[in-house]
Order: C-alpha cells, then structure tokens, then sequence
C-alpha cells in the first residue's frame, strides 16, 4: 500500500515510516520539519509541508494516488498546551480538519490517528480500557479527543474508516541505533535520566514524591516507539483489508514509578545518576497503565520489548551514541 505519513519526520513518525518500508509498503513522509528531523529518514519519500496547507495536501494525495494516511503531525508538549492553547487548536484541530478534508477531496478513505492517554484525564479505574470516561485535564488532550469526534462525524457522514490509538507512555529507539528520540526542548523523562547519565545535565528532578503511589512518585505505562510503530502497521493493512473504525490503547499494561525508571536507568548505564525531588508538576495523573487487551486480540498485536530494561537499553544505546541527537549528526 502507498501510505502519506503525516508527522513522519518525528519520533514516532520515523519509527512507523521504518516499519511500513519494512513491511513492503510504500511511504511519503509529509512533515514541515518544525519538530521533525530528515536525518531521521532512511527511505520513502519526503515532502516538506504542513497540514494547514489544505490545497498543497489534496494534491500530493491525489497525484500520489495515496491508499491510506497516518497522522501523526501535532504538537504534543501538555504544559505548553496550557500556556498557548492557541497554537493547538490551530495545529491540532483545525490542521486536522483541513487533513480529513484534504482525504475527503483526494479520495483516500482510510486514517490511522496517533491519539493520546492523555484523553481521559484522571482515570477512575486502572487498568485503563478504551470505554473509560474520557475527561482531558489539558488542551493537548482535549484536541486529541475533538480529532477523534471528527474522526466518528466523518465515519457516518462521509464512510471514512479509521483506527485512533491512544498511546500511553512512548518511550524507547529503533534496535538499529540508527533512530531515537530528539526533542527541543527535552521534556519527557527517559530522555532527561539518561541525558544527566551522560552529564549533559546536572540531575534529574522528581516532580512529586507525595502522590497516592507506593513509592510516592508517579506511575507510567511504558511502550516501545517501535511497538507503536508495528501497531500501525497492522491497522493499516486491517483497515485496507475491511476491517471497521475502532479506537485502540496502545501500552505494556505495566506501571512503573518515576523512581523505578530511574533505577532501571542507572543499571542499564551502570552508575548512579543524580536525583532532585521537587514539587509536582500541574497537570500530572497519579498513575496511568493501560489495559491493551483490544489491540492484542483483534489486531494480533504482541510488543517485542515489554520489558522496561529493554526499553531503556534501546534508548541509552541511542543516547549514547548521539548525545546532540541528530544535530551531532549535522556537526554542532
Ligand atoms: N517526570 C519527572 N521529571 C522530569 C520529567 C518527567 O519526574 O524531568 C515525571 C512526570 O511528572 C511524569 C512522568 O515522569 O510523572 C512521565 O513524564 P513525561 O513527561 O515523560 O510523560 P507524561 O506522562 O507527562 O506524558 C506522556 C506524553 C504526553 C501524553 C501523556 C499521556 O508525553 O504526550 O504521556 O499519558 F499526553
């Protein structure tokens, strides 16, 4: 299959664009760069633009003959969410918009949408299924869950079929070593562990010791960016195969605490890594684990790196050899 991958420059992106040019498929990444990295690319091909280009957008999946698109062009920082929620609605939304639109002019009845945990807010139960109440504590969240009602409006009205997932903690790089994770700035916290294990940071700061958790800091539910990516792979070809729309968590349906991550670290890297405690951040669920139960069963989806160990391993052998991320490739 031909597939746009919208956002394919980015963290999750690469990883799905590797995967899909794995599986035999053909790939045109469509990604206008402000968070992404052509470096991160090893195939396919790319075109720089964005999503609010709706005309530009209609042509390249109509010349292209494109079968199925994968969103993943958002922005995704929650605390700057808060702080310039006008920037998301815009690139969230009404990018979004302009993306199914652009579908809708081109044709192409097929969507695969990375959607968010952070959609249900503070969750009542854990494990977390995809029929909890979905009540987002941030914009960011709330803009993952307005795109996936416009996904349901465009099912019924116009016979679009999609599959939204919603990832829980994406975490981890390609075996390969060749592909990682490369944020600016820095926010999400295996990244920081092992950026202060490199000494490019003086410590590592816990937000919140005092959460209603066994060891007092938060819990996350950890998977592997290339887990993700497989997971895509398989609802594309199910989508094109016939299957129906559906919304999927994506998670191990593990927690683990913030300590516990930097515990993991400091074996993986083998030394101690300094720690601050600090105050909450605003906005942080106690715990949030996933049940993923439905998109083992109905897409045969296995993750090959359950294991946090694994996980952080892929990560610092990442790191490690790109300290600068993909600018050290570039030359600083
Ligand atoms: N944390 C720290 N110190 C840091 C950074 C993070 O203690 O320097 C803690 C956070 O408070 C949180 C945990 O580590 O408890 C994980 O934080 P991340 O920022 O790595 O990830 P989040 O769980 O906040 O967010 C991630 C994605 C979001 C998504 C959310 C949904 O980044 O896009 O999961 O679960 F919305």
């Amino acid at each position: 299959m031909r597939v746009l991958v919208a956002g394919g420059a980015g963290y999750i992106g690469s990883h799905v664009v590797k995967a899909l040019l794995e599986g035999g498929h053909e790939t045109i990444t469509y990604d206008n760069l402000s968070k992404g990295h052509v470096e991160a690319l090893h195939g396919g091909e790319f075109i720089q633009g964005d999503i609010l280009d709706q005309d530009r957008l209609s042509r390249v999946l109509q010349e292209r003959k494109v079968d199925l698109v994968i969103h993943l062009a958002a922005d995704t920082a929650v605390g700057e969410s808060m702080v310039n929620p006008a920037k998301y609605y815009w690139n969230n939304v009404v990018g979004g918009l302009k993306l199914l639109d652009s579908m809708r002019s081109a044709g192409v009845k097929y969507i695969v949408f990375s959607s968010s945990a952070a959609v249900y807010g503070e969750p009542a139960h854990i494990p977390i299924r995809e029929d909890a109440p979905c009540n987002p504590t941030n914009v960011y969240g709330e803009t993952k869950l307005i795109f996936e009602r416009m996904l349901a409006s465009y099912d019924r009205s116009y016979g679009l079929k999609y599959v939204s997932f919603r990832y829980f903690n994406a975490a981890g790089a390609d075996p390969s070593g060749a592909i990682g994770e490369d944020h600016d700035p820095e926010t999400q916290l295996i990244p920081l562990v092992l950026q202060t294990a490199l000494g490019l940071r003086p410590s590592i700061e816990i937000f919140g010791i005092d959460y209603d958790t066994p060891d007092g800091t938060c819990i996350r539910d950890f998977i592997h960016v290339s887990d993700l990516a497989s997971a895509h792979v398989l609802a594309a070809e199910a989508l094109l195969g016939g299957m129906g729309s559906r919304i999927y968590n994506l998670g191990n349906e593990t927690g683990n605490s913030v300590r516990e991550v930097i515990r993991v670290c400091e074996e993986v890297v083998g030394h101690k890594i300094p720690v601050k405690e600090g105050p909450r951040r605003p906005g942080d669920p106690a715990m949030l684990v996933a049940s993923s139960e439905l998109a083992r069963r109905e897409l045969g989806w296995t993750p090959r790196f359950p294991d946090l160990k694994d996980i952080v391993a892929t990560a610092w052998n990442w790191h490690k050899n790109h300290p600068y991320g993909f600018a050290g490739a570039r030359g600083r």
